[in-house]
Order: C-alpha cells, then structure tokens, then sequence
C-alpha cells in the first residue's frame, strides 16, 4: 500500500510543502499523527482553531445544525446567517455584513466596495493604496492587492489600480495619494509578512488622512481578527475605526468562512453587485456564532492579550541561552521569533521531533499562534519543547 505522502505526491496539486506528518486527530491545543505521535499545536490551522481542535460546542452546534438544514443557497433568509451577522454587527464598529468562504474572498468583497465607492463618491477614482510586506490572498486581485512577485510573478498581468507602500509609513501614504486614490488596505499586524507590529497611533494617523482626503479605510482582519491580538478586533489597539473590514481565519474556529463588514457611508452594494452560492451557509453561520458567542462571553480576547505577554516573556527569557535569537515581537496570541540568520527551517523541523508545532513565517523567523483556549501549562509545555529543539539547532550551527 502506498503512504499517504505517495499518495498526495500521484493525486494531489503539487502546491503545498507537507511537514511530514498526516494528522488524524485533534482536541484542544493537542494533534495526533497517523503513527499516534502528539503535537502541541501552535501553529492552529494558520491562526485559526481559536478554540482549539474539535472544540465542543462548535462540534455540537454543527451537528444540530447537519440534522436540521446544511445548505439552501441566498435565495432564501436562513437563520444562523442572520444571527451571526446581528452578533457581529453588535460587537464591532460596523454596520452590514457579507459572509465568504475563504479570507481571500472576503478580501475581494472589500477591493469591490472600494472600487464602486470610488466610482459613485469620488468621481471615479479606482486607486487603492496598499503596503509592502502585505499578504492578502491567492486570487488575482488580492494577488494585486498584495503586490509580492514571489506570489504573483507567474500569473502578471494582474489587476492595476494598486500601489504599494512602505508599511507603518504615514507619510508615504500621504505621498501616494492623488485625485485616484479611493481606499487604504493595510492589516493592522502584517501576519504572513513576518508579524511585523506598527508603532502606536499609526493606524490612527492614517484614519485621519483617510477622513481628510474622503478614502475609505479597509482593514484586513483576516489574521489580526476574533481575538488573536488581544482585543476581538486588531483596530481596537488604536482606536482607529475601518470603514471596510476583512475578516475569515478565527470566525469559525476552524470552519471555511470569512465576511467582509461595511459602515453604513460604505454600503454602495446592491443587488446583483456581488453574490456567493456557498457563502454564509447555515452549516458553517451556526458553526461559528457558537464559536464567536463562546469567545466573546469567556473573555478571550482579553485572556488572548495576557497569555500573549506571558509566551513573549518566555520567549524572550530564552535569549539568553540562545544568542542567535535576535528579537520577540507581536501581540496577543499572535508572536514572532527572530533569528540572527536562516534558521527557522531548522528550528522547526527539530520542534517537530520534539512534539511541538509552529511555522515558519520567513526564513528567520518562527510564528506562534495557539488557539485562544491554550493554558499557561501548555505554553510552559511548548517553550519547553522549543528549547529543547534549538539546543539541536545550536549543536548542528
Ligand atoms: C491578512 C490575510 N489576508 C488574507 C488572507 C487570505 O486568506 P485565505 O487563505 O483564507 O484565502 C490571509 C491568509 O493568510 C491573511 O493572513
């Protein structure tokens, strides 16, 4: 019999580098591989599983859900849809809601607001200002939207209408701006380009110019979103209200769905302007109110933001044994390890071996992002297992 790995390798798009494991099982912070090995999970599906693997009552809530309704289209009201849009409209600082299937899609829905916004209020302009570093998804326009050639090298021409600017640089952005430019897309942290943080009140800054010069603020959330950063929203670190919001990743705690959410001023769709025939399913809305409800009345945003600074000061404790690491960064639950030069390959492989799983975000650099429900035991557990797997780093340097 083939492995698994044979087997992806003849049926499956060559498009993912596999760590060599097939995870089989999941509860909690924990995963077991197909030869019964346990993980520590923090990696958590990408910033995901905010609740963990298999948490019960997202498991439970999907199986009342299977039994009364999976799928109708939006040709007709479904109730989940309508309760988990009413909770976040009710716990954020905008006005409507759109669901998605992916956080790219919903990324999608924010560049055609953008643009129609630009076409109806500001005389045409279609130009939308972005950040160097950013990630925002694998279709064209996010690919456009992200403007990394080591995405979208083999897939130009892409979309125009896009220009990119140094991140955390407010002045840039006032540069970049002409009578073209309609929106702002920047993500509160940069996940995917290295959790890289901006310096307090530059989101703020940038809602002023925004405000200043009628352009519409879009914040991807798709990573910083549901908790991961401390607050349920990455804008609330600065106060700094979007007028257009991505969302996907933690919003159902493992579940295919994202949203993008609008302000009222930013409501120009209408029907027949964009539609999904999956998006906002009754399966994967009653999925993820069970989650969002759960993470809103336990306090996990806040608990996000103490188990955050505990990992960092442990993380951080480990520079002294390991002088290579050159910086701890991040916020919440969402945390970035910096080496001195490409070790981050390795410091994962041999975490692996350890029974710990983290990524890593750049060649330099770990990411960690457990589940919002970690407990201080397991962090402890994980930092334990790190050390041990940089110690094998630091014998083979
Ligand atoms: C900030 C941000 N936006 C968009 C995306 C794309 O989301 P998805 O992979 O669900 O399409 C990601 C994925 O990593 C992301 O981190």
């Amino acid at each position: 019999m083939k492995s698994w790995p044979e087997l992806e390798k003849q049926y499956y798009l060559g498009v993912f580098k596999r760590a060599p494991m097939t995870l089989v099982r999941g509860r909690g912070t924990r995963v077991w591989d197909a030869d019964g090995k346990e993980y520590l999970d923090f990696v958590a599906g990408i910033a995901v599983n905010s609740l963990g693997h298999c948490h019960p009552v997202v498991v439970k809530a999907l199986a009342a859900q299977a039994q009364a309704l999976i799928h109708t289209s939006n040709l007709y009201y479904t109730i989940p849809q309508l309760r988990l849009a009413e909770l976040l409209v009710k716990h954020s600082c905008l006005d409507k809601v759109f669901f998605t299937n992916s956080g790219a899609e919903a990324v999608e829905g924010c560049l055609k607001v953008a643009r129609k916004y630009g076409k109806e209020k500001l005389n045409g302009a279609y130009e939308i200002i972005c950040a160097q570093g950013a990630f925002h998804g694998r279709t064209m326009g996010t690919l456009a939207a992200t403007g990394n050639p080591k995405y979208s090298e083999p897939f130009q021409p892409l979309p125009g209408g896009f220009v990119h600017v140094p991140y955390g640089d407010v002045d840039a952005i006032k540069k970049a701006t002409s009578a073209k430019s309609c929106a702002v897309l920047l993500e509160p942290i940069q996940g995917e380009g290295g959790v890289n943080v901006p310096r307090d009140g530059y989101l703020k800054e940038v809602r002023r110019w925004c405000d200043q010069r009628g352009m519409l603020l879009m914040l991807d959330e798709v990573q910083t979103g549901i908790g991961r950063t401390g607050y349920l929203f990455g804008y609330e670190h600065d106060g700094a209200e979007p007028d257009v919001m991505a969302l996907a990743k933690g919003l159902g705690s493992g579940l295919p769905i994202g949203a993008f959410l609008v302000k009222e001023r930013a409501a120009v769709l209408v029907p027949g302007d964009h539609g999904s025939t999956f998006a906002g399913s009754p399966l994967m809305c009653a999925g993820s109110h069970a989650a969002l409800k759960y993470i809103i009345g336990r306090r996990l945003p806040a608990r996000a933001r103490d188990l955050g600074k505990y990992l960092m000061g442990k993380l951080t404790a480990l520079r002294e044994e390991f002088p290579y690491i050159v910086e701890v960064r991040g916020r919440g639950l969402l945390v970035a390890l910096e080496f001195n030069g490409e070790l981050a390959q390795r410091a994962v492989s041999a975490a692996w071996e350890e029974g710990l799983l983290v990524n890593p975000v750049k060649p330099t650099a770990l990411r960690f992002a457990p589940p919002l429900t970690v407990t201080r035991r397991e962090l402890d557990s994980g930092v334990q297992r790190l050390r041990r797997a940089l110690q094998k780093v630091a014998a083979s340097k």
